[in-house]
C-alpha cells in the first residue's frame, strides 16, 4: 500500500532495493498473489475511513480502463463499518505475513480513529502474529486535523505507532488475537458482592424487592460459587449503606449520585 512512494523514497535513502504495490497500480492485497517470499514487508493501511483513496487521492476510472477492476470496491478505506475493517485488515495481515521468509519482519504503520466519543483502535485489533518485536509511537504529522480547533475535553490524537513482528518459526506461529466478548459481571471474577448488586439496581428504575434481586442473581456463577448467597446479598445491602437504600420493607434502591 506504497500510495504516493514515501516508503520507496527511504528505501532507495538507505540503499535498499523495494518493489511497491497498491491497488490504484493492479494490486489489490485480497486477491492478488504476493509473488514474492521477501525478509521484510512495510504496510501503511488506510486509516479506516479518515482518508479515503480511490476516486479522491487518485481517479478511479483510470484504474478501471488500465487494470479491469473498480478500486472502490476493493478499497480498505472504502470499508463501511469498523468490524469489516478490522476483518480485511487481519486477513491482510495473516497473508503477507505467511509470505514473509523464516526470520523475516513486518513493520506496520497505523493509527488510531476517534469517532462521536469511541476509539477505534487498529494497534489494539489488529492481529499479531510472530515474534512482537517493537511497537514505536511515532508524532503525527500532517494531519487533516492539525488546523481543526477542538473544544476543552477533546484529546486529539497527535501520534500513530508501528508495530514490528518478526517470523521465527514458519509453520507453528503464536498470535495475538482481540477477542470481543459480553460479558456478564455476575459471572466474572474479580466482581465484589457489592458491585454484582450495584449492578442489577443500576438497570432498575424504581425499589425491587430481594426476590428480584435472589431472581437476577441466582442463575450466575456468583451465586453458584457460594452456598450462602442470598445471605451475602442480605448483608451486602445492610452494610454498604453509601450504596443501598432500604425504602419499604424488603424494597431496595440503588443510592444515585446528584447529577
Ligand atoms: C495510508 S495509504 C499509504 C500511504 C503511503 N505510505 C504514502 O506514502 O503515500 C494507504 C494505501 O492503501 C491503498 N489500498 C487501499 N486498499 C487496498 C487494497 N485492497 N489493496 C492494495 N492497496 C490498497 C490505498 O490506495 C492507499 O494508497
Amino acid at each position: 500500500m506504497c500510495g504516493s512512494g514515501t516508503t520507496k523514497a527511504a528505501a532507495d535513502k538507505c540503499g535498499i532495493q523495494c518493489r511497491l504495490y497498491d491497488l490504484h497500480s493492479g494490486f489489490d492485497i485480497m486477491n492478488s498473489e504476493i509473488k514474492e517470499r521477501p525478509e521484510f514487508i512495510f504496510w501503511h493501511p488506510p486509516y479506516w475511513d479518515i482518508i479515503k483513496y480511490s476516486d479522491i487521492m487518485y481517479n478511479a476510472s483510470g484504474v478501471q480502463n488500465r487494470y479491469g477492476y473498480d478500486p472502490r470496491k476493493l478499497d480498505l478505506s472504502r470499508i463501511p463499518n469498523w468490524e469489516q475493517f478490522v476483518e480485511a485488515m487481519n486477513y491482510a495481515m495473516m497473508k503477507q505475513f505467511a509470505s514473509l521468509e523464516k526470520g523475516g519482519r513486518m513493520a506496520v504503520l497505523m493509527g488510531d480513529i476517534k469517532k462521536c466519543g469511541k476509539l477505534y483502535s487498529m494497534l489494539a485489533e489488529i492481529i499479531k502474529p510472530g515474534t512482537l518485536e517493537n511497537i514505536i509511537i511515532k508524532a503525527q504529522h500532517n494531519c487533516f486535523s492539525d488546523n481543526t480547533q477542538y473544544s476543552g475535553s477533546f484529546i486529539p490524537i497527535l501520534h500513530e505507532y508501528v508495530m514490528i513482528v518478526r517470523k521465527d518459526t514458519p509453520l507453528l506461529v503464536p498470535v495475538i488475537v482481540a477477542k470481543k466478548i459480553k460479558a456478564d459481571i455476575r459471572d466474572m471474577a474479580g466482581t465484589t458482592w457489592r458491585d454484582v448488586v450495584a449492578a442489577v439496581l443500576e438497570e432498575c428504575t424504581e425499589a425491587v424487592t430481594l426476590t428480584y434481586l435472589y431472581e437476577q442473581i441466582e442463575p450466575h456463577k456468583k451465586a453458584q460459587n457460594n452456598k450462602h448467597w442470598r445471605e451475602k446479598i442480605r448483608q451486602t445491602l445492610q452494610i454498604n449503606p453509601n450504596h443501598f437504600h432500604h425504602t419499604d420493607r424488603g424494597m431496595w434502591v440503588l443510592k444515585r449520585k446528584e447529577a
